[in-house]
């Protein structure tokens, strides 16, 4: 399978950077507890929260919802939820591709069920073609119309995650 480069590494940095500032203002008197989704967040993750000035938290969760496909499976499976607790605190989950939908509109429910004062979305990428779900992404790093995208974390199968850039794959 052919790929081709979608978003180079300095524009990725870039608009992490505008994301991290925008956190930062929105939530300067707060301590927010930024949720990574893993695995295909965590380059994002560890890029943005670096760049966010104020006092935060960190905490993952384990979500599945692709096999070796190129389309969801329909359902969501996890195996690792949140440590902290997070009633009464403000959560912001940190996602890699928002496509159907159906992942973070399940994590929306989990979270606001134990007590999450405030649930924001940053998402790297919003693939709006496929929603099934409405949510809304309140920090969105990139809009891609269409196509499947790897690197920078996410996958085909497993590979390409390592991939410095953002590629789509053909
Ligand atoms: P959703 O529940 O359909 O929104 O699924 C989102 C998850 O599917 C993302 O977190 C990715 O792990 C995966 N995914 C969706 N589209 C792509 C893609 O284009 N490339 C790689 N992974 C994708
Ligand atoms: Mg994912």
């Amino acid at each position: 399978m052919g790929k081709e480069i979608l978003i180079p590494r300095d524009k990725i940095l870039r608009r992490v950077k505008e994301l991290a500032d925008e956190i930062s203002l929105d939530y300067t008197g707060k301590e927010p507890i930024l949720v990574g989704i893993l695995k295909g967040s965590v380059f994002f993750y560890a890029d943005l929260v670096r760049e966010i000035k104020i006092p935060v938290k960190l905490d993952f969760i384990r979500a599945f919802s692709y096999g070796a496909e190129t389309c969801s499976s329909g359902s969501v499976k996890f195996t690792k939820t949140v440590e902290l607790p997070v009633r009464d605190k403000d959560i912001i989950i940190v996602e890699d591709i928002v496509d159907t939908g159906l992942t973070l509109s399940k994590i929306r429910e989990m979270l606001m069920d134990e007590g999450a004062r405030s649930f924001r979305i940053c998402a790297l990428i919003d693939k709006p073609e496929r929603r099934e779900r409405a949510v809304s992404i309140d920090y969105c790093g990139f809009e891609v119309p269409e196509g499947f995208i790897v690197g920078y974390g996410l996958d085909y199968d497993e590979k390409y995650r390592n991939l410095p850039e953002i590629y789509l794959l053909k």
